[in-house]
């Protein structure tokens, strides 16, 4: 399929306001006023102190839902859901804070949606039915991690491990009201979820380039993130303190949200999920090790996509891949299917399935040249 043509028409939306700003989050209770709220984060000490952070700006809020874990599945949003009940029944919810990444911001939407009662968004996730009964509380993010993006995107991960399935709550509503990004709230992050996490927005970046959806809005935010993700993540890998490098970081991650948030994701995600599901792979190491390959498979296929990379990678799109791959070994990422436990069978049922898949369909790499590579 061709990309966009320099004449054709396009659209660009993104209704969430950033705040944006080291210490921003000390400004969070002026976007709540007297409103009851609910926060919803991990419970992990380090969490504390940053709740303690809102709490003195924005007051009390009327529940702490803190059972957030990592790649949030249907137990842990049930019980989130019934807290959340508990505190609607004490009074109205005017708000849902979100304090934490992408696992966090992304059970708030399934919170706001679902108003006390997660069956409503099951239901939703596995029919197609029930769009009606879902609700839209305002959302305020305030992401932890600079990752998926989900401040500024209107669509949740819902993990299903039991039956070994993923959702995409997708809901233009669940966009956040505000995100509010302060890159000083990650400056405890851990080295292998910097990496991971940094990892997942330039997989972003990328992803929203080589794809079907992309717009001239969309490429410019995706190409200034990815080349500032390729600059920044390997001095702030061995300095994780510096709050110069989380800023940009922070920002660009953001800016890559606002990128695919138009686009979706494309081949290289979709290959992701089964990876994490089945392999337990991080989900911005499951969406990146492939990054190299997925280039290699789109160079040449549409010119507006080749321009755009080009603007990262310079004009050879092929050394560009190699590049990269470079940059993921440099960080201690494979980039190989069985560094992740991937066998070869195995990879090209994945890519067969990937390449057939919404996720995939949104790629601009030619498909019968893909599995002829395999
Ligand atoms: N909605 C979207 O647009 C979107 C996009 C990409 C990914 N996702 C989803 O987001 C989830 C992953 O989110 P994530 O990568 O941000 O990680 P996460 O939210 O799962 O957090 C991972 C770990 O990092 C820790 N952590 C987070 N911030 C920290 C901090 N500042 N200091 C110390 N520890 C911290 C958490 O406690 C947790 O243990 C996945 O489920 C993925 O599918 C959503
Ligand atoms: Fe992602």
């Amino acid at each position: 399929m061709a990309g966009m043509t320099t004449n054709a028409a396009w659209r660009y939306w993104n209704p969430t306001e950033i705040l944006f700003g080291l210490d921003a989050v000390d400004g969070i209770g002026g976007k709540i006023g007297a409103g009851r709220y609910v926060l919803v984060t991990y419970d992990e000490p380090v969490f504390q102190a940053m709740t303690d952070r809102v709490i003195a700006s924005a007051g009390k809020p009327a529940a702490v839902i803190n059972g957030i874990t990592t790649n949030p599945d249907y137990p842990v949003l049930e019980a989130a859901c019934a807290d959340y009940a508990t505190a609607r029944q004490a009074g109205p919810i005017d708000c849902i804070i979100a304090l934490g990444g992408g696992s966090v911001i992304d059970a708030a939407k399934v919170l706001a949606a679902a108003d006390g009662d997660f069956a409503r968004v099951r239901r939703y996730l596995e029919t197609g039915d029930g769009v009606a009964d879902l609700t839209a509380t305002p959302i305020i993010a305030v992401p932890t991690t600079a990752g998926t993006g989900s401040e500024v995107t209107c669509w949740a991960t819902v993990w299903d491990s039991a039956a070994g399935k993923k959702h995409s709550l997708a809901l233009p509503a669940l966009y956040p009201r505000t995100a509010i990004v302060d890159p000083g709230l990650a400056l405890g992050l851990p080295r292998a979820l910097t990496v991971s996490t940094g990892l997942d927005a330039l997989s972003h970046a990328l992803e929203s380039l080589w794809n079907v959806n992309a717009n001239p809005v969309s490429a410019s935010h995706a190409i200034s993130a990815a080349k500032e993700i390729l600059d920044v993540l390997p001095p702030l890998a061995d300095d994780l303190q510096n709050s110069d490098l989380r800023t940009r970081l922070g920002k660009a991650a953001t800016m890559a949200g606002l990128a695919f948030s138009n686009t979706k994701t494309a081949l290289a995600h979709s290959l992701s999920y089964p990876i994490t599901l089945h392999h337990g792979v991080a989900h911005g190491i499951a969406c990146s090790f492939s990054l190299p390959t997925v280039m290699r498979w789109v160079a040449g296929a549409d010119s507006d996509c080749d321009a755009r990379l080009a603007a990262i990678f310079g004009q050879d799109l092929n050394a560009g891949a190699d590049t990269l791959q470079a940059f993921l070994e440099t960080l201690g990422v494979g980039t190989v299917p069985a560094d992740h436990g991937v066998r070869a069978e195995e990879w090209r049922s994945l890519v067969e399935d990937a390449l057939a898949g919404a996720r995939g369909r949104n790629f601009l790499g030619d498909s019968a040249a893909v599995l002829a590579d395999l």
